[in-house]
């Protein structure tokens, strides 16, 4: 099984890249990089929960294919996505002699994905960048479209640039040893796109929602193909968030104000699956989503052992207030992308403040 999926960047050909999907891909990764980027030094970011599964093989390799890699690793969550990190990281590329025909590989999740492509984004002005994507939730989503960036106490994905990667490859055997709340969290990002896009996609998950693992890596491998299709579809066509684009937050309006007024107890596609939910009771209330669909979406969301409710420890009016202080808002009056039906989402909704009030519950 194998797929290449290739990002067409009409405005920036020079910047298309391809996606290549397929099990086993981690082994494959030196003969790929021998190809492409030989004589350059390789710059290999990941996390110190990666780093130990697949990091320290991965170097060896690389070396053993006559490569020059150094391996660096941050500490594994969330916080390495600081000012004070991002720095650290750049000051060991440059004192490791990092030069502008280099290349940074992104190997870990999202928070390795945002940080180190931030670093490839700015670092000497900019150098290539691949991403190696090891969480789910990065194989779906994060791995493809550019998006770089690190948080500011002000809130997360404060500062950052689109920095699109040169290549993208997802290996989803390394989903087996991903901790189960990880995969669920990931999974979420899944129903988004579904829902968000294609509504023959979502009735393939409900078809296989209760019989999903981490180790279904063949079921997986197809999962992964159609997101990252789906995803790069949108992208192409929208690659700096100007309009489609935004479907593809749908759930994350009310999911970053829920995650954020948890004090990220929650995690991101915990709140995401919670913003999903509401957002469809919004949609409902406005008479734009029919009950039925709303139900499947709760269906879903709870077979693959999501959270659909707000827990009782978060703050509704906290929630609320969050909702105001969306950075992607051009004023300070939400705006929703609700989902109309299956496959379907309307964006830049906005709606009466009482109807929000009632809603978020
Ligand atoms: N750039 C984008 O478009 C975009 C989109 C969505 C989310 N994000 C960002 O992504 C981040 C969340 O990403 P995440 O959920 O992947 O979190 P993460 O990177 O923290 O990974 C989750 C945990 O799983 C571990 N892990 C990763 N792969 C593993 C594997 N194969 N085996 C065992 N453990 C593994 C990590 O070490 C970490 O502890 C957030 O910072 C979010 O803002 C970015
Ligand atoms: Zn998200």
């Amino acid at each position: 099984m194998n797929a290449r999926i290739h990002v067409r960047l009409p405005a920036r050909s020079d910047r298309s890249y391809d996606v290549l999907i397929r099990p086993g891909a981690l082994q494959g990764l030196p003969g790929i990089l021998a190809k492409r980027h030989r004589g350059a030094a390789l710059f290999v970011v990941t996390d110190t929960n990666v780093g130990r599964l697949y990091g320290r093989e991965v170097h060896h390799h690389l070396e053993s294919a006559g490569l020059s890699a150094v391996l660096v690793d941050v500490p594994a969550g969330e916080r390495s996505k600081s000012v004070e990190c991002y720095h650290e990281l750049a000051g060991v590329l440059l004192r490791s002699g990092i030069r502008r025909n280099s290349v940074v590989v992104g190997l870990g999740g999202g928070v390795v994905g945002d940080l180190a492509g931030f670093v490839a984004a700015t670092v000497l002005r900019g150098v290539e960048y691949v991403q190696v994507p090891t969480s789910l939730l990065a194989q779906v989503d994060s791995s493809v479209g550019g998006k770089t960036g690190i948080d500011h106490a002000m809130g997360k994905n404060l500062i950052g640039a689109f920095h699109q990667p040169s290549l993208v490859v997802i290996d989803p055997e390394v989903l087996r040893t991903l901790p189960p709340a990880e995969f669920r969290n990931g999974l979420a990002e899944v129903v988004k796109i579904a829902a968000a896009l294609d509504a023959r996609f979502f009735r393939t998950l409900e078809r296989c929602a209760h019989a999903l693992t981490r180790t279904d890596t063949p079921l997986l491998t197809r999962i992964i193909r159609t997101a990252v299709g789906l995803k790069a579809g949108v992208v192409q066509r929208d690659e700096r968030e100007a309009g489609l684009r935004k479907a593809l937050n749908l759930g994350h309006t009310i999911g970053h104000a829920v995650e954020s007024a948890s004090g990220y107890r929650l995690r991101h596609g915990e709140a995401v699956a919670i913003g999903l939910i509401l957002e469809g009771r919004l949609a409902v209330t406005c008479g734009v989503l029919s009950v039925n669909d709303h139900l499947r979406l709760l269906r879903l969301l709870e077979a693959f052992g999501l959270p659909t409710r707000l827990p009782r420890f978060v703050d509704r009016k906290e929630v609320l207030a969050g909702l105001a202080a969306d950075k992607k808002n051009r004023s300070a009056v939400p705006l929703f992308v609700l989902p109309k039906k299956i496959g379907m989402s309307a964006i830049g909704v906005t709606l009466p403040a009482d109807v929000i009030r009632a809603g978020i519950v």
